[in-house]
Formats: C-alpha cells, sequence, structure tokens
C-alpha cells in the first residue's frame, strides 16, 4: 500500500486525544486508586448498604460493636465502634501491601485512656508484625480526639494477606502519587499516568447519577476534612466513603497535566427519577456552584472555599458534560425531558456565565433515536462494541459534528451477541485492534473530537461488576496489570499530534492516520491492520511530503505473540502477550518508508527529529 501524506491541509486537534473515564466501579477508587487501605473507615452507611462492621474483626478475645455516640464524630458520620478488650484490625480491601515505607495515620477516639494506642501492620496467616508504632493517648471522656502517626515497617511482608491493627481505630496510609495528602495509589496512579493521558472525565458514568435522585454523586458532600464526609450510596454495589472526591479528583488532573471533562447531575437519576422543570433552578444553581469551585477565582464565593481548602489558583476548566446517557435511565420521558428542559436549562445558563467552556451533552447525535445538538454544545458518544462494529464504524465521525468520545471500549466478542452476552473476561488481542481502528477514526476527525476516553479504566480484582478494564489490580501490586489495550492506547498517545494531514485513503484492511508534532517537527503515521483476507503481511510505504530520501524515523510495532486473537493479560499469571518492537527506518530514494505489518497488528511511524 502506497501512502503519501501531503504537507498541507488537514485539522488541527485539540491537543488533548486521549483519556480516560473514572467513576468508582469495580472498586477502583475506594480499593483502587485512592490511596486508604482501610476497608469501612467511617461506619459509613446509606438506604441500599446498611452500617456494618464489615472489613473487621476484634483482635484475640476482644469484642466489637457498634454504637451512636455522643456527641457523634459529626453530623454525617454517627457510627463508631465500641471495643471492649484489647482491639481491632482490618484486613482492608482484601489484602494490604506492606513494605519498608512511610504509612500515615489518624483516628478518633472517646473515652478516657490514660495510656498507649499500639498500631501494627502485621501477616493475616502467621505471629509476624512487620512495623508497630505506639500513639500516646490524648483521648478524653466526653469529647472526640484525634491521634495521627506514622509507621514505618522494618521489612516488607511477603504476600499482602495482612491486617491493620490497633489496640484502637487508626487508619493507616501508605506513601501516595505525588505525595499528596489524601492522595492516590502509586503504583495505579503510576500505570495510568504511564497512558501519557491529557484528558479524565469524572465523577462518571453511571455515578454521577445516582441510584435515585436523592442520592447522586453530590460534589459538596465531598469537601473537606475526611470527617464531614458522609460516604456515597454508590451505584455499583458497595458503599463509598467519598474520600475521592472533587478536590482529589482535581488535584489527580492537574498531577497527571490532565484536561478536566466534569459531569454535573442533570436531574435524571439510574432509577428513573426525573427532576420536573419547575424544580430544575437548584440542580443548575449546582452546577454553575461546582464550576465556579474548579475554575472560579479566589475571591468568588466557591473559589474562595476551594481556597481556604488549598488551592487558591483556579483549576483549568474547558468541558461540562451535563448528565450522564441521558437517552438511557428514565425511557421516553428521560430522553424527551432531557431535549424539552434540562439540556436547554444548562446549556443557556452554562454558556450565558461562562462563553468559553465547551458544553457537552450527555448524548451523541445517534442516540434516542437522533437529534440535532445545538451549537454551541457538542454530543458525548459511548460505544463499547465488539470489534467488528468498532471497525464498521470507522467513519463514524467522517460528517458528523463535534462528540467527545466519551467512554470506548471492545467489550463483547464478535458474534453479534453484544449486550445479550457477557462482557469478555478482559481486553483481548483482537478487541484491542478494534479499539486502534475506531481510535485512528476518531484521531483522523480530530476537529470534530477533541478527546477519546477509555472505559472504565481499572478493577479490583475482589470484586468487579465491569470485566473489560485497561488496568486490572488487587492489594498486592504485583497483580497491577496492563492489559492489551494499555499498550495500544499508550502508543497512540505517546505521539500527540498538533495536526492531521490528508494522506491517500484506502481503508480496510489497513486503516491509518497521518499528521504532524508541531512541537518537535515530527511526522506521524498511525496503523493498524484488522481482517487480512488471506492472512498475509501487508506492505507499506509511507511518504510525508517534504521528508526526503536519507531522512530516519522508528516504527513501533505492536504485535500478538500468543497468535491467539482471544489471548488476553492475565493477572494471576502475569502474561503480557503483547510484543512491542522498535525498528528504525531510513526513507529510500523516493522519500518513502517501508515496512510491513502482520494480521492483527498496531504500529506507530514517526520520522526522528534533531
Ligand atoms: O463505564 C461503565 C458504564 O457504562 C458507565 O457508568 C456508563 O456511563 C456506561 O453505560
Amino acid at each position: 500500500l502506497d501512502i503519501d501524506v501531503s504537507s498541507e491541509g488537514g485539522n488541527a486537534t485539540s491537543g488533548h486525544q486521549y483519556g480516560f473515564l473514572h467513576e468508582d466501579i469495580n472498586n477502583s477508587g475506594d480499593g483502587g486508586i485512592y490511596a486508604e487501605l482501610i476497608r469501612n473507615r467511617a461506619f459509613q452507611y446509606s438506604d441500599a448498604f446498611p452500617v456494618s462492621l464489615d472489613g473487621w474483626r476484634p483482635v484475640d478475645d476482644s469484642t466489637l460493636d457498634l454504637t451512636l455516640p455522643e456527641p457523634p464524630l459529626s453530623d454525617v458520620l454517627p457510627y463508631a465502634v465500641q471495643v471492649k478488650g484489647v482491639g481491632l484490625q482490618n484486613e482492608g480491601f482484601w489484602g494490604m501491601d506492606v513494605r519498608p515505607q512511610k504509612y500515615t495515620g489518624s483516628f478518633w477516639v472517646k473515652g478516657a485512656y490514660d495510656g498507649t494506642f499500639t498500631a501494627s501492620l502485621r501477616s493475616n496467616l502467621t505471629e509476624d508484625v512487620f512495623g508497630s508504632v505506639e500513639i500516646e493517648s490524648k483521648s478524653v471522656d466526653d469529647d472526640w480526639t484525634e491521634h495521627e502517626f506514622e509507621l514505618y515497617p522494618d521489612t516488607a511482608a511477603p504476600n499482602s494477606n495482612n491486617t491493620f491493627a490497633i489496640t484502637f481505630d487508626p487508619e493507616p496510609v501508605p506513601p501516595t502519587y505525588k505525595n499528596r495528602k489524601n492522595g492516590l495509589r502509586i503504583d495505579i496512579a503510576e500505570a495510568l499516568a504511564g497512558l501519557h493521558p491529557s484528558l479524565i472525565r469524572f465523577p462518571g458514568g453511571n455515578m454521577l447519577e445516582g441510584l435515585s435522585s436523592s442520592t447522586w454523586w453530590d460534589w459538596k458532600d465531598t469537601l473537606g476534612p475526611l470527617r464531614y464526609r458522609p460516604g456515597f450510596q454508590g451505584v455499583w454495589g458497595y458503599q463509598q466513603t467519598h474520600g475521592l472526591g472533587i478536590v482529589e479528583y482535581l488535584d489527580w488532573a492537574e498531577d497527571m497535566n490532565l484536561e478536566v471533562v466534569v459531569g454535573v447531575f442533570a436531574g435524571l437519576a439510574l432509577n428513573g427519577d426525573i427532576t420536573p422543570r419547575e424544580e430544575m433552578q437548584p440542580l443548575i444553581d449546582d452546577a454553575l456552584d461546582q464550576i465556579e469551585f474548579i475554575s472560579g477565582p479566589a475571591d468568588s464565593k466557591w473559589g474562595s472555599r476551594r481556597a481556604e481548602l488549598g488551592h487558591p489558583d483556579p483549576f483549568p476548566l474547558h468541558y461540562v458534560e451535563i448528565g450522564n446517557e441521558d437517552w438511557l435511565a428514565g425511557g421516553s420521558e428521560g430522553w424527551i425531558t432531557y431535549l424539552e428542559y434540562r439540556f436547554p436549562m444548562f446549556l443557556a445558563a452554562i454558556n450565558e456565565a461562562y462563553p468559553d467552556i465547551t458544553v457537552v451533552s450527555s448524548c451523541a447525535s445517534t442516540d434516542g433515536g437522533g437529534w440535532d445538538i445545538p451549537a454551541p454544545a457538542i454530543g458525548d458518544y459511548h460505544p463499547y462494541r465488539e470489534p467488528d462494529v468498532l471497525v464498521e464504524e470507522f467513519d463514524r465521525f467522517d460528517n458528523d459534528g463535534p462528540h467527545i468520545v466519551g467512554e470506548v471500549a471492545a467489550t463483547h466478542p464478535n458474534g453479534g451477541i453484544g449486550w445479550d452476552g457477557n462482557l469478555m473476561p478482559f481486553p483481548w488481542w483482537m478487541g484491542t485492534v478494534g479499539e486502534a481502528v475506531s481510535l485512528i477514526g476518531y484521531e483522523r476527525n480530530a476537529d470534530r473530537v477533541p478527546g477519546t476516553f477509555y472505559a472504565p479504566v481499572a478493577r479490583n480484582m475482589n470484586r468487579w461488576q465491569w470485566a473489560v478494564t485497561i488496568l486490572q489490580f488487587a492489594a498486592d501490586p504485583a497483580m497491577t496489570t496492563r492489559s492489551t489495550s494499555w499498550y495500544v492506547w499508550e502508543l497512540f498517545a505517546r505521539y500527540p499530534m498538533s495536526r492531521t494531514l490528508p494522506a491517500t485513503a484506502e481503508f480496510g484492511p489497513a486503516y491509518y492516520v497521518a499528521g504532524v508534532n508541531d512541537d518537535t517537527g515530527s511526522h506521524i503515521w498511525k496503523g493498524a491492520v484488522y481482517n487480512t483476507t488471506d492472512g498475509a503481511d501487508l506492505p507499506f510505504n509511507v511518504h510525508f511530503e517534504g521528508v526526503d530520501a536519507g531522512a530516519t524515523a522508528q516504527l513501533t510495532l505492536l504485535t500478538n505473540e500468543a497468535g491467539d486473537p482471544y489471548a488476553y493479560n492475565d493477572p494471576y499469571t502475569g502474561v503480557n502477550i503483547v510484543h512491542s518492537e522498535t525498528i528504525p527506518l531510513v526513507a529510500d530514494e523516493n522519500g518513502a518508508f517501508s515496512f510491513s505489518m502482520p494480521q492483527l497488528s498496531v504500529a506507530v511511524l514517526a520520522t526522528d527529529t534533531s
């Protein structure tokens, strides 16, 4: 295949093509990227998840009882545990990784106790105590006192089957990503940062919508000291702490240099509750408050609250999404009310107050039977598809108006069973190459697709609801597994283009996009091969106009070491089936770079710059 790439024409990109959606699903927040080690740390509860001692057990023959002390620790955390005997321990999120590093923590005590507490990290299986610290009691009879501590284990535990014990109730937190207080678990954050992302969409996803109209993810409940965070009735089968709150998400974006797409609650909950028109104003005001909290000046009402919480500088904010998949929950009424008043009310209010913010509808132009998204708003498309369908949709945005692709992944095997069948057990190679084809299709239309988000990003192997995620993990960092899709998304994001360039357009079984990075001067070609007719390798000659004979380039080629198109990266065996090879190339006398790609492969060609 001879591909000529022009030096002029094409379209500017947004500069932030690849990212991910994070919501707390699969314990990817609590028990995942949120570094807190203690499960059920504050006995939080909701209608769906009653208060319990889940995660806790007595040390030796102590007894533990849930109580409603007077006064409570705070209005939003009324429950405490009463310990009779020597202490209590917490088994964490199915184990704890213990190594010689600093763990910080704090616990609150009510009751006169004139002694010391001992906090320790210890084995669940043996008598081994890996580290402990004594904390002098400051507690008094009639009020709550906080006790802070640092704990340094002397040795690493041989496995993650460990507990945190105390002769009372602290919360050990290991070192966090970029050393943020109440921050992110390092290995998971590093695996995500390794994707070279430039976008994050939060807080969902279904999590934003909540199970009912009184239980949506209210950002105001997530502010300030943990003592004042009530927790959240999660939508994925477990109570959440609200520890990963809006500030933690914004710090995360800042630490990874991510453009934010923040979702605001739009009056539709997963059970189909719809906010009537006459009750919408408080929701609109709340969204405006949220925008001001994120991006308003430090002397504005909500900007000053952010400043009080330690971040006087506004966070950049260019995209606000109204709801999540508003064509789905609530049947036709959900969709009709979105078109008739819910979306237009948000759009008008945000356009007026923040003309520089792009408002994103939570639906695509083809959702709900199709609609014209009112400019200047843009749409959001969520293709969870079979790989063949992702490939069929390669030209989906050739003629359609601007959309983010707010959630995308190959989820089901080819065969047309789709949502009537299960998701695949993990991202698998053929699905990953199907994703690559769709990503190329989006990047070819980068003027119409300002960003693409993998979703959902992570899965705790001990409790999950959605199998196909770009990362898998458990308490033991050795389980943290980059899926086959991780390698493709990483490769494509590693080579950002500032402009696409027109190129020969003959697609199938080869799919490709070309462009240039104006910062580095590198010419870039991204390609995938999907479904060759005879299974033979495909030869390519790629010529960039203006790049002459003798120029050099690197081709990074990803192939499937296992051969089987259903092969995946397995967290239990650690086997990585993705073979990555970097091949130096020199342009021939015609200025073309020649190489070949096998069936089901993905590559990036980038010219060297001096
Ligand atoms: O990513 C998992 C779920 O899929 C999201 O919560 C929802 O938006 C979509 O349907």
